[in-house]
């Protein structure tokens, strides 16, 4: 076994989180998570789970307390698409306080190694204008040009990792995610993202029903599954590599496609309406791994499908548990 560490997981109540402090502490670290909230459908198995709000500079100093050797700095204010898409002011304002605050205590306490959870959201939007788009690579994010809110404040925050290294030499990595899934995850009440989303309307349609997609269904994006995600921040923070690297697949599909892979795995057969109002986000957006190839010799590898296969059935059980599929299932197809 590797040598334990101290370490902290912050945002460790939310999914990519949690699934964190299962595999560290399987590891056999010591692990301290902190969030405003406890996982909200299993219990974390942290050393110590504290609930602070990280947008408060004290809080993130009693957070990076007693010799920590690493932070995975994975709280923020997110959602899915519809949300990041409403609340720019706030989503600006919390992760930012979330992320100044949270690097300078990390550094006043002398922790080792800090990673930071960036989004493919910061990538220049005139270059995710086609379907068919070529996939994204590193440099891409320049000239600027990032989502409006949420791309904005985390394209600062990856500067200010940058500048951390160039001025105090405080080892910093900066991890940019391509949508993460997988069970555990949030499945409703807005903050979902697209594939949670889409399970959940799979799972209470009847069969012969329909769902509703967001957009004309042909955007296109690409899903990592979760147990990949917690493998890549591992590898990454252990490479020392500083600058930004992408952690996602290049499994590029429609969500048109996304739809009928969830609606084959759960043995239904639907008829998708398209809802143009609703929000779709960039047309096309892919991962380009050259980097993270070389960097690591190492990439996401589980496919959608099998991904779809685990997350799928948990979202199902979750909604029978409370009873809401059965009484969806009494709705006739419009
Ligand atoms: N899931 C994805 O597809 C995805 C894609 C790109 C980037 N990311 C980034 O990865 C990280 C983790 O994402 P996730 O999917 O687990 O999201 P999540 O919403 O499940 O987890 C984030 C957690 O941060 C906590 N948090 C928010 N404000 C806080 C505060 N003021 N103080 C303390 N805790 C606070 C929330 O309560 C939540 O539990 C985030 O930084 C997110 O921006 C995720």
């Amino acid at each position: 076994m590797k040598q334990a560490a101290r370490i902290l997981v912050t945002g460790a109540g939310g999914f990519i989180g949690h699934h964190l402090v299962n595999r560290l502490k399987a590891e056999g670290h010591w692990v301290r998570g902190v969030d405003l909230k406890h996982p909200e459908y299993q219990a974390s198995v942290a050393d110590e789970l504290e609930i602070r709000d990280l947008r408060r500079w004290d809080e993130c100093l009693m957070a990076t307390r007693g010799s920590i050797d690493d932070v995975y700095n994975l709280a923020a204010d997110m959602g899915g698409i519809g949300y990041i898409t409403t609340f720019h002011a706030d989503i600006a304002r919390n992760n930012t306080l979330i992320n100044t605050h949270m690097l300078e205590a990390a550094r006043q306490h002398h922790v080792k190694r800090f990673l930071f959870s960036s989004s493919a959201c910061v990538y220049a939007q005139s270059k995710q204008k086609d379907a068919n788009v070529a996939p994204l690579k590193e440099e891409d994010a320049f000239p600027a040009e990032p989502e409006p809110g949420y791309g904005w404040e985390k394209l600062y925050a990856e500067e200010l990792c940058r500048y951390y290294w160039q001025d105090y030499k405080f080892e910093t990595r900066i991890v940019r995610f391509h949508n993460v899934y997988g069970p555990l995850g949030t499945y409703e009440g807005g903050k979902e993202k697209a594939p949670a989303a889409i399970c959940r309307k799979v799972a209470v349609a009847a069969d012969g029903g329909e769902v509703e997609v967001w957009g004309d269904g042909q955007q296109t994006r690409s899903f990592m599954y979760v147990n990949d995600c917690v493998e890549g921040l591992i590898r990454i923070m252990a490479s020392g590599h500083r600058d930004a690297l992408n952690l996602g697949t290049d499994e590029l599909v429609t969500i048109d496609q996304l739809v009928d892979l969830v609606s084959e795995v759960a043995g239904k057969r639907l008829t998708k309406r398209h809802n143009l109002k609703g929000p779709q986000g960039v047309r096309g957006r892919n991962s380009d791994n050259s980097l993270l190839r070389r960097v690591l010799g190492w990439e996401p590898s589980i496919l959608l499908r099998q991904g779809l296969e685990l997350t799928f059935p948990w979202i199902q059980k979750e909604l029978q548990a409370t009873n809401r599929i059965g009484v969806m299932e009494q709705v006739p197809a419009a």
